[in-house]
């Protein structure tokens, strides 16, 4: 179907302002923040912005008979192509279906449509004490949606685990337009063991299941007190071991980051005034909590981590606090600057290692980064195992756009060899499903038979996920 007359279609379900369909509004959904999309253009046939269930329904419904592929889609800030229609079809923008529809605070719990941004939840839920703990570094932007769909998690999921804690029980719309409620059809209670757990099957799907179009949420009494500890190290190697001491020391931070020395140089040159102690490795550990026990578990991973650091600073002022997380907010921005005509690219960046093994990653990282003769930036969620890896290249130069992609896949496959995940939070999507054999095994098989009896004509999100011409 021609996109004029799929868009006259779609008017016939949605007013007119909700339906685009001219070459340019379509050419604004071609993208996403990653560096394929850079290379291929994936327009779209045509653009909704659906406002309710009911409309969601209806055009899932035209779509199955039709057999047109939809792909949902939040903020668009992934990094895998996974909100892109990779093989045409309809794209349901739900960043502007953003309502929070109920703080149900006696039940620890809060009621929202997928466009709502992570950033603005939180600062809703903090007038009620509360807060949704998962936290991508994208808070401004990314979308509850998004986030759910993809399972995101971020800097604090040392402590308080990734999305998939979080979600209760979804409102689902299926490819055929059949609308489920995941989680029990009314139930507000926080612990559910009934039935197959088919909240967890959507969580994370990356919608190539249904439509997520409500969803609900446990969210968490707001910590009172937060503090920071900041650890410089003269060796890389002591990094890691100083994460394994504070554990063992019975402290479980909220946030343990790394900035290795090409992360603390990007850092520096990006903002001299952030003025980082030029080292092999900085961590960064945030503490929340009650301002008793913040002080204790501060001062304990200042001992501790002071066995190994060449010096360790201790803040619960929130302007040095701020101070001193700048370095981690600003490095994905500042990667770019090693070099005056680099960018950073997002492909390989978000490989998940066992915590045994986090040394020898970002040593390996390090050997490949020479090897293929591309800078790389190192940073990430070492208390997790979550490390990420900024390529940068001068985008103009294919010799060199080959190379970065030469790493990227030498480093998903490292992922895999030291027993770790391609992909630890950004997912999937177009990008990794040619690893997904190696990492699944025999389970790819299950993931195609859930795949075909929720959506047996292929048209959620298609081209995603499962390996590639196999989905
Ligand atoms: C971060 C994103 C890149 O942690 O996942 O900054
Ligand atoms: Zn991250």
């Amino acid at each position: 179907m021609d996109s004029q007359r799929l868009g006259n279609e779609l008017k016939k379900i949605l007013p007119p302002g909700r339906v685009l369909t001219s070459s340019l509004e379509r050419k604004m959904y071609s993208y996403d923040s990653s560096f394929h999309a850079r290379f291929r253009s994936f327009v779209p046939d045509a653009v909704t912005l659906p406002r309710s269930t009911a409309e969601v329904a209806e055009i899932m419904r035209f779509a199955s008979n039709n057999n047109i592929p939809v792909v949902p889609r939040g903020a668009g800030s992934g990094e895998t192509c996974g909100c892109l229609a990779v093989r045409g079809g309809i794209v349901l923008d739900l960043s502007g279906w953003d309502t929070i529809e109920e703080v149900d605070a006696a039940n620890m719990q809060v009621i929202v449509r997928p466009g709502v941004v992570h950033y603005i939840l939180n600062e809703h839920l903090a007038g009620f004490g509360l807060f949704f703990p998962p936290d991508p570094g994208s808070t401004r932007m990314c979308t509850i949606g998004g986030m759910v769909a993809n399972n995101s998690s971020g800097l604090r999921a040392v402590k308080y685990g990734t999305t998939e804690q979080y979600v209760l029980g979804l409102e689902v719309v299926l490819p055929d337009g059949r609308v489920i409620t995941t989680g029990g059809t009314n139930c507000r209670a926080l612990k559910n063991v009934s039935g197959l757990n088919l909240t967890k099957l959507f969580v994370g799907s990356e919608g190539t299941l249904g439509v997520i179009t409500r969803i609900r949420l446990r969210v968490w009494p707001r910590p009172r007190a937060r503090g920071i500890v900041m650890a410089v190290f003269g060796s890389l190697d002591e990094a890691p071991a100083a994460v394994l001491d504070v554990y063992q020391s019975g402290i479980l931070p909220s946030g343990i980051e790394i900035l290795d020395s090409s992360a603390i140089q990007a850092v520096n040159m990006y903002k001299p005034e952030i003025n980082l102690p030029a080292a092999e490795a900085i961590l960064l550990f945030e503490v929340d909590g009650n301002p008793a026990g913040v002080e204790w578990e501060g001062q304990k991973i200042v001992e501790i981590t002071g066995k190994r650091a060449l010096s360790v600073e201790w803040a619960t002022d929130s302007q040095r606090m701020a101070d001193l997380w700048r370095g981690r907010g600003v490095v994905a921005v500042a990667a770019a600057r090693l070099r005056p005509d680099g960018s950073r690219i997002f492909a390989g960046e978000d490989i998940s290692v066992p915590l045994s093994r986090v040394t020898e990653a970002l040593r390996r990282i390090k050997e490949l980064g020479r090897e293929f003769g591309v800078a790389v930036v190192n940073y990430g969620h070492i208390g997790d195992g979550n490390v990420h890896t900024a390529p940068v290249i001068n985008l103009e130069n294919s010799d060199e756009v080959a190379r970065a992609n030469g790493l990227v896949d030498a480093i998903h496959r490292l992922a895999i060899e030291l027993h770790g995940s391609t992909t630890g939070e950004h997912g999937v999507g177009a990008v990794r499903n040619q690893y997904a054999l190696a990492e699944h095994g025999e389970a790819v098989n299950v993931m195609k038979r859930l795949k075909e009896t929720l959506d047996p004509g292929n048209i959620m999100n298609p081209g995603k996920l499962l390996p590639p011409g196999e989905e």
